[in-house]
């Protein structure tokens, strides 16, 4: 019966709504916990403000790991229950709060959320006694941050009366928009929560160009929802655009209400890759003499391609149908080889420099590391061989893509020998990497000098030299080395206890008879971008874990300028693995598509190609999207990442509202990253001086692999809401 009421009058009332009381500001904040801290009547106007937009760490508390409250005084006027439709419930909505929070009003617990990146949200009756209508109310929530974001971020902070659209919900963000053919397929997971009403109402998807502000389509479908019930709303879109956004939007009947969500979406700039062949390989490949040497040849083209190569040192040998070359040269010294690929098209040849000397990693390392998507537990062989399948049939291995590296939750238990076993879900290394080098890719490996890896797994600490023998045998050809558990024993706020065992890791990897890129992982803790190469590491990370948001990004990204000076052929500063497509266990309990917007993931790849940083795809590579791909198989963003001068990009032009990077390449010519950091799309101009160059320059736009034409001696460009143009100035006189 009550249900019938509830209904009739939703159908028939149109224009009354909800108020709304906006709780994201004013909220005072104290590291600590005290359990009076939840009382209303608390004297807390000497505490700290804090934003809600960001997480604690961000505000002057970095790296605050534990408790802490956050507390607000705000007033309820009666009007809201006057106002609205229905007038049974008020719904407190707080937003994320990492990692677990107690949320108290008036001193009264409403009770405790246990997962972060959930929205939290209290529904409360009107009559409940807790609520003090107009007066001041009292929200204390408690929080605990066990590791890394910490506290309130990510809104909506309302406290609203109750309406019908509060029982309908929206899973967007986990379902990526995907491209298939000519079209964008994007799906709605769209929820009626309630266990009472049935849903009658419109659904919206309109689909804007940001540039033209132009409608590019818009779809209405009518939907009923019955009780608890969820329904999946595919739709395609046609007509798109480079940088657009799509609404999605529900209007239950019978009121003004809806409930909308605008998602960025995906913008190809990379064009479709021709038939007819073209070789992707850096200019230099550096091989230790007397090792085994593996090279593929990275080339796209109407397959099926024939491979051929003049000069090769002795000892080596290519296969013309794969394009691997495999042997061993024992003389030292600078091949210059020419390599030759062909189809039923076309042919061609490039040069190819091999070094067979005492350095690796001429170039950053490109491919794939396990973590981002398959953390600790889930990384298995089966993951691995399907990975490396992958990388070949996406053919993300035709530009370049080498490493598959196993992070970390490989680790067993030593032998009576104290030889490490990899654990039951790694039946046997040897077996796995002869598997990966067989496609013509290579295998990386994960320890740490401590005696457990950062997750809690055994690591090399005291059988560092059985460590890299086996490492040797089983076929490695990369290992991260991750300081974790070593901070306990030896005192690495010295620079001399901080290098240590990674010198003595240097001497074992030197005394094995197998090229191991030693990439370095200590966060960045004294500056080892100074001393790395003199160590012999081949990278080193400069900053605390990546994640897929934009406060991640630019923290992260957008401090690398210092650093610039000292990465070299063969010493890189690593700003971590790649965060697009789809990712998960290593740092989220779920597996997610990326947070990041389409233009968001322009300015990432976009940036960690001009800083010459390892190219680590660290996603589910098993699903890998259109867009995704994209972005990671685009030869020209690549040739800047891999060139042959071997310079990091500097910083050469910083605005609150953009930035201008610029990597000097081997030909004389520059490339240069644009990146808005603003809300809005912007126009940006781009002054040659910055360079010093007064010559007209050529602009090629490195995405769209397009020579844009001559300019006199600046560039305008309007570039996305957080995203990048991406451009080659090539001297007028060179082209
Ligand atoms: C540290 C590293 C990560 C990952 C994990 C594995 O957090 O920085 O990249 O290797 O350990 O436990």
């Amino acid at each position: 019966m009550r249900y019938f009421k509830l209904l009739f009058l939703v159908l028939s009332t149109s224009s009354l709504f909800a108020q709304s009381i906006d709780i994201s500001k004013g909220w005072k904040f104290k590291i600590g916990d005290q359990k009076e801290w939840s009382k209303s009547n608390f004297y807390d106007k000497s505490w700290d403000t804090i934003q809600t937009s960001m997480y604690w760490e961000a505000q002057g508390f970095a790296d605050y790991d534990g408790y802490a409250w956050y507390r607000l005084h705000v007033f309820l006027p009666s009007s809201l229950i006057n106002n609205s439709l229905w007038k049974d419930s008020l719904e407190i909505k707080l937003g994320w709060i990492d990692d677990w929070s107690e949320t108290y009003l008036n001193g009264v617990s409403l009770g405790i959320v246990d997962h972060y990146r959930t929205n939290v949200k209290y529904k409360l009756s009107v009559n409940n006694s807790i609520i003090k209508w107009n007066k001041e109310n009292v929200i204390a929530i408690r929080v605990l941050d066990r590791k890394r974001k910490g506290g309130m971020y990510f809104g909506p902070y309302t406290i609203s009366m109750c309406d019908i659209t509060d029982y309908v919900s929206f899973n967007l963000l986990d379902i990526p928009l995907k491209f298939n053919g000519d079209s964008l397929i994007g799906e709605v997971k769209i929820y009626n929560n309630s266990p009472l009403i049935d849903i009658k109402g419109t659904l919206k998807i309109h689909a804007l160009d940001i540039r033209s502000k132009q409608t590019l389509s818009t779809i209405e479908v009518p939907i009923l929802l019955n009780k608890n019930e969820n329904k999946i709303f595919k739709y395609a879109l046609k007509n798109y655009a480079t940088y657009w956004y799509i609404t999605v939007s529900f209007t239950p009947n019978g009121t003004a209400n809806s409930i909308n969500y605008q998602v960025e979406a995906p913008y190809i700039l990379t064009p479709k890759v021709s038939d007819s062949v073209k070789i992707n390989t850096p200019a230099v490949f550096g091989a230790h003499s007397g090792h085994p040497f593996l090279y593929k040849i990275p080339a796209t083209g109407k397959t099926p391609l024939t491979y051929n190569a003049n000069n090769l040192p002795k000892g080596l040998s290519l296969n013309a149908e794969t394009g691997i070359i495999t042997g061993k040269v024992s003389d030292t010294g600078n091949y210059s080889v020419e390599l030759i690929v062909k189809n039923n098209l076309n042919s061609k040849s490039q040069k190819f420099n091999i070094v067979i000397g005492d350095k690796l990693s001429l170039t950053p390392p490109l491919g794939w590391a396990s973590w981002n998507a398959w953390g600790k537990r889930r990384v298995s062989d089966d993951v691995i061989r399907k990975t490396s399948d992958a990388m070949v049939h996406s053919g993300l291995i035709n530009y370049g893509y080498s490493f598959i590296n196993i992070d970390d939750g490989w680790e067993g238990i030593r032998d009576s020998d104290s030889i490490l076993q990899s654990n039951e879900k790694f039946p046997d290394m040897k077996a796995l990497s002869d598997y990966i080098h067989s496609l013509g890719l290579k295998a990386g490996i994960y320890s740490s000098p401590g005696p457990r890896t950062c997750g809690n797994l055994v690591a090399s600490y005291k059988n560092e030299m059985i460590d890299a023998r086996t490492y040797a045998e089983w076929g490695i050809d990369y290992l991260k080395y991750d300081l974790c558990s070593y901070v306990g024993i030896e005192d690495v706020s010295t620079l001399e206890g901080m290098q240590k065992p990674y010198r003595l890791m240097r001497r074992c990897l030197d005394s094995v008879e197998r090229d191991i890129v030693y990439a370095m992982c200590q966060y960045g803790m004294l500056k080892p971008w100074e001393w790395g190469a003199e160590i012999g590491t081949n990278l080193w990370r400069t900053t605390s874990d990546i994640d897929d948001t934009w406060y991640s990004l630019t923290n992260i990204g957008f401090i690398q300028d210092p650093y610039a000076e000292y990465a070299k052929a063969g010493h890189w500063n690593d700003p971590d693995m790649l965060v697009v497509g789809t990712l998960g266990y290593g740092f989220s309990s779920t597996m997610h598509y990326t947070q990041l917007t389409p233009s968001e993931q322009y300015t990432h790849i976009t940036l960690w190609s001009l800083l010459a940083a390892p190219l680590l795809i660290s996603c589910d590579l098993m699903q890998i999207d259109d867009f995704t791909f994209s972005l990671l198989a685009n030869s020209e963003m690549i040739e800047v990442n891999q060139d042959a001068l071997a310079k990091q990009a500097k910083l050469i032009k910083r605005t609150a509202e953009y930035d201008i990077w610029a990597k000097p390449l081997f030909d004389g010519s520059y490339a240069v990253g644009i990146f808005n950091k603003t809300e809005n799309l912007s126009e940006i101009h781009f002054d040659f001086a910055l360079l010093n160059l007064s010559d007209k320059q050529w602009i090629r736009d490195i995405w769209r692999q397009k020579t844009l034409g001559l300019f006199n001696s600046s560039y305008n460009v309007e570039v996305p809401r957080h995203g990048a143009a991406f451009i080659k100035l090539i001297a007028y006189n060179k082209k």
